[in-house]
């Protein structure tokens, strides 16, 4: 798969662990940063990732920011994107099965490097179930316009 990856310097760190995992495993890794611990903006790279995802470049984004929050916030402003914050496996997991997110946030500051590759693989392991979550996936989107 092809995966878009970005994140600020509360979770830079983190997301350059999961980079290193997903090539490791075969995966192309669009890389849009940061890559230092120089403070950034993680709008920016909210955008920078989810314009890979929605123009088709990636197969899915992940995200990280210190707490994962300010980052999905963000992304969830972009249209197209439905991304879900990942505290645990089992939620992503869930956001795969029951919200079709393509894009996940992860915790920088509060995410093991153990659990962010659990959780990146249960996401990736997981399908959308469709069924009674297709109608409420096209009531997110509508919201949109
Ligand atoms: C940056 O210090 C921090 O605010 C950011 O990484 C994130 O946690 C915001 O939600």
């Amino acid at each position: 798969m092809t995966i878009a990856m970005a994140a600020d310097h509360g979770g830079y760190e983190l997301k350059n662990i999961l980079l290193d995992y997903l090539a490791e495993k075969g995966h192309a890794i669009i890389n849009l940063g940061t890559d230092t611990p120089d403070s950034v903006d993680y709008p920016d790279f909210a955008k920078a990732c989810c314009d890979e995802v929605v123009g088709g470049r990636a197969d899915f984004g992940i995200l990280v920011c210190g707490t994962g929050v300010g980052i999905s916030i963000a992304a969830n402003k972009i249209d197209g994107i439905r991304c879900g914050l990942c505290p645990s496996k089992e939620i992503a997991a869930l956001v795969k099965q029951h919200n079709n997110a393509n894009v996940i946030a992860l915790g920088g500051r509060f995410t093991s490097a153990e659990d962010a590759k659990d959780i990146v693989d249960y996401y990736m392991n997981a399908e959308f179930e469709g069924g009674r979550h297709q109608g409420r996936v096209d009531k997110i989107m509508a919201l949109e316009k």
